[in-house]
Parts: C-alpha cells; structure tokens; sequence
C-alpha cells in the first residue's frame, strides 16, 4: 500500500523545522548509501549527528506519535531517526532498493525496514523534476506532495527520484519497523481499522463496531511481533 499522510507538520512545528533546515550543515548523500545505491546517489544531505538533524529528528517523531493516520497505516514498533536530504539541479537518486536492516548510528539498535516515509519540506512549485517514483504491482507510482505531507511505501519497493532540472527539493526521509511485517497483512488492518471508525461516525450507537473492533484486535495478536 502506497499512502499519503496529509499535514503531518503545519504551524509552529513546521516553521521551526524549515528554519533548521535553511541554517543546517549540507554534505554529499553518498555518507548514508550502500556499495551499489552510493553508484546512483547524487544529493545532499545533513549529518546525522549534526543537532540540527537530532532536532529536526524529534520535531517528525513527535508529530508521528500524535497522527492516527500514521499508526494506523504504520502500525509503527520502532521508527529510525529521520534523515534529510536536498536535491538541487542535477541531483537525482537512480533506482534502487533500501537495506533491508539498519543500525541506528551510535546504538547498539536495529530496525527491519518495513516502511519508507519521505517527508516533504518544499513546495511543489520550487522545482521541476524530482519526482519520488515507486515501483508497485499497479506499475510506476509518481509522487511529489505539498510541504508538510508524507508517502509512506512498502520498503520491499525499487524506487528513485527523477534529476532536478530547476530549484530544491528538500525532504525528509527515514524507516518504519512496522508490529506486522506483512505489507498484505498490514493493508488488512487498516482497512477494517478505517471502515470501523466509519461505521462509528455513522451510526454511534451501534454494537458491531465493538464486535469488529474485537476481530481488529484478535488479528494484531495473531500477526504482531514485538
Ligand atoms: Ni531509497
């Protein structure tokens, strides 16, 4: 399932996060890629022990943790600290898949990467090209979302970003181990998740929902590993 979480930053938080990012440290992306992505890989990003990253870092958790959308595509167990990368004419990132494990730097910790977010900072209308396009069984999925919305995608996706050919695009990008693996097991979820929050909206005083809601839970124990 490929989705779009609209508004996971607006106001104070996003304002704050766009100063960071103007005064933030850039270097060369090829710092965080692998053997074969570090080939096709050409932006910046910031470091990721630089403060302004760990800030930056705290300001997208914290908006996780408040947004119902996200943990109920996500069903997130553990999220990697965010990353931030900038793309300007002639940067583009080829096609290529993402680890499959991640150390958190300087943590004995590592995520499975269940779930790729990109988080957007700027307007559509700052550059041409830069496109985020991922590769699904519906075929080739394009994305590029208004500042302060994020696509969240099966990590299991070949993806890349199209060469900038006109201004910046900055974004925020990171991984979600998700409590259920499964993609398919994952979409489930929330659809039923979302048809009884429906179902509520529609008609409050109705049993079903508890009856589905119990099915809902029944299935994360099933599923879920922790
Ligand atoms: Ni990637």
């Amino acid at each position: 399932m490929i989705l779009t979480i609209p508004d996971v930053l607006s106001g104070e938080p996003l304002a704050r996060a766009q100063a960071l990012l103007n005064a933030a440290p850039w270097v060369d992306g090829k710092v965080t890629a692998g053997y074969q992505s570090g080939k096709v890989k050409s932006n910046l990003q910031i470091p990721e022990q630089d403060p302004a990253a760990q800030e930056l870092g705290s300001i997208i958790l914290r908006a996780l943790e408040n947004n119902p959308l996200f943990i109920s595509a996500a069903l997130p167990h553990r999220v990697f600290p965010p990353l931030f990368n900038q793309y300007s004419q002639g940067h583009f990132f080829g096609t290529h898949v993402d680890n499959a494990i991640r150390q958190v730097t300087g943590t004995p910790h590592r995520i499975r990467t269940d779930l790729s977010a990109t988080l957007f900072f700027s307007t559509p209308e700052a550059y041409e090209g830069g496109e985020l396009c991922i590769e699904d069984t519906y075929g080739v999925q394009s994305v590029k979302l208004p500042v302060g919305h994020m696509v969240l995608y099966p990590a299991t996706s070949l993806h890349h970003v199209r060469p900038i050919t006109k201004g910046t695009r900055t974004c925020s990008f990171f991984w979600i181990q998700s409590m259920i693996r499964s993609d398919a097991e994952r979409t489930i979820l929330f659809d039923l998740d979302t048809t009884i929050q429906i179902l509520n909206q529609e008609n409050p005083d109705s049993q079903q929902p508890v009856r589905l809601t119990g099915i809902y839970h029944n299935l994360i124990r099933k599923w879920a590993e922790l």
